[in-house]
């Protein structure tokens, strides 16, 4: 019966372990969401959580191992025991008796086991700490972003979030970004474009201040975005990300994840108003929102995994949207409920949209080239004033860099 306490327990201690290393394996890929969602804090939270239990769950084991093994090695020794103290004390007339040394031998046991048993479970974690600690390192960078002492929380942008000369360089190679100029007006549509490796995605990353610029100022109404808040300035952005990243839970908590505080009525809404509704109900395994998505969201498509994305995005309701286009192709069904999608999400916000499709920049306000050669805006202009212009932005679409 010990035993099969043993392994039950062991059982449980290997999915407190599992989900330990996928709490971590998750934090690390998705970092760029947790952080836009600036909700750093609940996934610290989260993970101790799951250290907690795994380190409850492995002292469970401890102790039941000590008791099988104790009880085994007790009455193993009882016996030897009982025929070496029995004759013992019939020849010497022993002044201990004999009851007492089982009970020490046995205790001596117990307790040599469970520190061993016990050492191996705390060192096991203790193993695991210092990558935790280094990758909650990177998810505060507290080293790199700092708030300045008693900086105001950032305001709701009124106006315009604007770039003026930003430069910025990752410390490797060349600055990517060489004195880049760009407006985005409250309400309006902005669609950046540029050849791969352009420094389109850092553009955003700086507007979100995961990375300060080395040169240069990006500003909200005016106010350089160093002298607020950076988690208020956060609390005002929607990201949907290059990489669409979508954490192994499911459907619901993954679409959740834009506004913890959600409803489960709230979640549907914004599913619906993602086009992706019907398709959750449809899912393999009749299990609806409940459906484990996978690693990454592995069982779903492209395209499935972009709306949901963009649901998430509806959910949190922020007035600034920076949706960075993923670059994979879609069939034609799934591209259709995937633009109805974005419009859906695009409207009544400031949006800063990084385009690869033709169809996106067709609906932008306006269209900023970026240029890798030069590592600024050269062309500012709508779809029809660039191209007859026929300069590097009608040289993109052109190569089918758009489209
Ligand atoms: N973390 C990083 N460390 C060092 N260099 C980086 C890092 N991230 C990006 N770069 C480099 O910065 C440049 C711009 O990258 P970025 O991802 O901003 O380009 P992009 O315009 O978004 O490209 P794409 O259209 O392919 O998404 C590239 O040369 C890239 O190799
Ligand atoms: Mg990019």
């Amino acid at each position: 019966m010990l035993l099969r306490k043993v392994s039950r327990r062991s059982r449980r201690a290997r999915r407190r372990q599992a989900e330990n290393f996928t709490a971590l394996e998750q934090i690390a890929s998705g970092i760029k969401v947790i952080k836009a969602m600036g909700s750093a804090a609940a996934e610290r939270a989260r993970y101790e959580r799951t250290n907690s239990a795994l380190y409850a769950a492995k002292m469970k084991i401890a102790l039941a191992r000590a008791e099988s093994d104790a009880l085994i090695g007790g009455l193993s020794f009882a016996l030897i025991g009982v025929v070496v103290l029995g004759s013992a004390a019939a020849i010497a007339h022993a002044r201990m008796d004999s009851s007492s040394v089982l009970t020490f031998i046995t205790a001596l046991i117990r307790l040599t086991t469970l520190m061993k048993t016990g050492t191996k479970a705390y060192g096991e974690i203790q193993e695991n700490l210092p990558a935790a600690a280094r990758l909650f390192a990177v998810l505060n960078q507290e080293s790199r972003i700092t708030d300045r002492a008693g900086a105001p929380p950032c305001p709701r942008p009124q106006q315009a979030i604007q770039l003026h000369n930003v430069r910025f360089g990752y410390g490797v190679g060349a600055e990517v970004l060489r004195g880049v100029n760009l407006t985005l007006p409250v309400g309006k549509i902005v669609a950046l474009v540029g050849e791969s490796g352009s420094g389109k995605s850092t553009l955003i990353d700086l507007i979100l201040r995961f990375r300060d610029v080395t040169g240069g100022c990006i500003s909200v109404d005016g106010v350089d975005i160093r002298s607020v808040q950076q988690a208020s300035l956060v609390q005002h952005c929607a990201l949907v990300s290059q990489d669409l990243f979508l954490f192994n839970d499911t459907i619901e908590n993954n679409i959740r994840y834009g506004r913890p505080d959600a409803t489960a009525a709230e979640v549907e809404e914004a599913a619906r108003r993602a086009h992706i509704h019907d398709t959750i109900l449809k899912l393999p395994g009749g299990q609806g929102y409940q459906t484990v998505v996978g690693d990454r969201g592995d069982r779903l498509s492209g395209g499935q995994r972009q709306r949901i994305a963009i649901a998430r995005a509806l959910l949190r309701n922020a007035p600034v949207l920076l949706l960075d286009e993923p670059t994979s192709a879609l069939d034609a069904e799934s591209e259709h409920h995937v633009q109805a999608a974005l419009r859906e999400l695009m409207r009544g916000r400031t949006c800063l949209v990084i385009a690869h499709r033709l169809s996106t920049v067709q609906h932008a306000d306006c269209i900023c080239v970026l240029s890798r050669e030069t590592g600024n805006v050269v062309e500012t202009g709508t779809h029809q004033e660039l191209l007859s212009r026929g300069g590097e932005y009608a040289r993109l679409v052109q190569m089918q860099q758009l489209g």
